[in-house]
């Protein structure tokens, strides 16, 4: 039985493991053919031409100008088109326009948000994952499973229909940063403008923030395992930090905590 429960866990263990490497973009191991990564390249073929890169068309670097290349102030432009977004649709179209995070040329989709937009409870995220750029919507990989789980232990959900027990789910960055790697400061200040005017026109009764990127976009504060539980306020309302789900994946010891801030949530809408 010792040993069953053993062999049990190392294949959790070692199935884990995997999906944690899967989640940060190493998706080329699995093939369906081996491939012998020693083999001696067949002297009889002639090498790869080496890539041409004069050949990129010097049009595409007018279409993704960053702002160091260009002198635009990309932070004031990004709040003159946050501040025009009159609605949600309006929203995501602006940020669809907005060219100047390098992030856009490398996702797969723009991953705006999941949820009702009526709900009491906003939850802000960092970024999307692997899944998320596939799917174009937040949350969708293992941490937002366990994400969705968490929230319905307290009877709130992204697929709930009325605003007391529905999720607005949305993330800091709209676009995935390659191989999952922390957004840089330069990232998150040119899309604050567009998450502050997301929160405003959503205008929740409550703020979740998932993890240090959101906790820091919109208190300058950083420090999640510090400050989690302990509520604040953000735009005029209410805010809970929490630690991030894929956190909890990989500290499981770390749900006690959550369970907590999940009860004092519940408590704050309810009351
Ligand atoms: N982690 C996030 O912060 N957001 C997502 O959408 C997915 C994973």
């Amino acid at each position: 039985m010792g040993i069953v429960t053993e062999i049990e866990s190392d294949w959790h263990a070692a199935l884990a493991a995997l999906a944690w490497q899967y989640d940060l973009g190493v998706l080329e191991v699995v093939q369906d053919t081996p491939l012998n990564r020693y083999a001696l390249p067949d002297a009889a073929k002639p090498l790869p031409a080496a890539p041409q890169l004069a050949a990129v068309p010097p049009s595409r670097a007018v279409d993704h100008p960053s702002g160091f290349e260009t002198g635009v102030d990309v932070v004031a432009e990004a709040r003159k088109m946050a501040a025009q977004a009159g609605d949600l649709a309006a929203l995501r179209d602006a940020i669809q326009r907005f060219d100047y995070c390098e992030l856009k040329r490398g996702a797969r989709n723009l991953v705006f948000s999941d949820g009702l937009p009526t709900a009491h409870v906003l939850v802000l995220g960092e970024a999307p994952g692997a899944e998320e750029d596939r799917e174009g919507r937040p949350f969708v990989g293992r941490a937002g499973q366990l994400l969705d789980a968490m929230f319905a232990a307290i009877g709130l959900s992204r697929t709930a229909t009325t605003p007391q027990e529905a999720l607005y789910i949305t993330n800091v960055l709209p676009w995935r940063p390659p191989g999952n790697r922390d957004p840089e400061p330069a990232e998150i200040d040119m899309m604050r403008p567009f998450v502050e005017r997301h929160i405003a026109l959503i205008d929740p009764k409550v703020i979740v923030v998932m993890g240090n990127t959101p906790l820091f976009t919109l208190t300058g504060e950083r420090g999640i395992l510090k400050a989690r539980g302990n509520w604040s306020q953000a735009m005029g309302r209410p805010l809970l930090p929490m630690a991030h789900p894929a956190y909890l994946l990989r500290n499981p010891a770390a749900k006690r905590e959550a369970w907590a801030d999940l009860l004092a949530l519940q408590a704050k809408v309810r009351g």
